[in-house]
């Protein structure tokens, strides 16, 4: 459900030349990181996401700047801002997510549990209602 997911505090370490933050496979993610990207020179009142995910997880980070990520469960919504480069969200499997509201110049980076597969998205709302009612996830 979307109660699975939640803000996860990344280290931070600030020195005066900059800070850095690090994330470490299965002990700041509570997963092992098979890929990542991230989204950038998203034009104004762009909205990206869109789809669900069978069986990936994710943390996604406000790398720079700020945008909002909605999540959906089939039942309850829930709305994060993400403006904090030592903030992740962690999505679990099973979640329709909406990206939006992003600032100019905001990167999003999503470091994922497993390689793209198009097979593991469900690019479509009413089929994810399908499979959520299917007590599959
Ligand atoms: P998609 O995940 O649908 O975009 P959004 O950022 O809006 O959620 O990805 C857009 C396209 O990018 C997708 O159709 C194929 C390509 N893509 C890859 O080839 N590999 C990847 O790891 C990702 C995330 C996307």
């Amino acid at each position: 459900t979307v109660y699975d997911c939640s803000l996860i505090e990344l280290s931070k370490h600030h020195h005066e030349k900059g800070n850095i933050t690090v994330v470490e496979n299965n002990l700041t993610v509570p997963f092992d990181v098979q890929r990542t990207y991230y989204l950038y020179d998203i034009p104004g009142g762009e909205s990206r996401g869109g789809h669900a995910h069978r069986d990936l997880y994710q943390l996604v980070v406000a790398a720079s700047g700020s945008f909002s990520v909605t999540l959906d469960d089939g039942s309850v919504k829930r709305t994060f801002v993400l403006n904090r480069p030592y903030q992740g969200l962690l999505i679990v499997p099973g979640i329709w997510r909406t990206l939006d509201d992003f600032s100019s110049g905001a990167v999003c980076l999503v470091l994922a549990s497993q390689k793209y597969n198009e097979a593991d998205y469900i690019r479509n709302y009413h089929e994810f209602i399908v499979y959520k009612n299917n007590g599959i996830k």
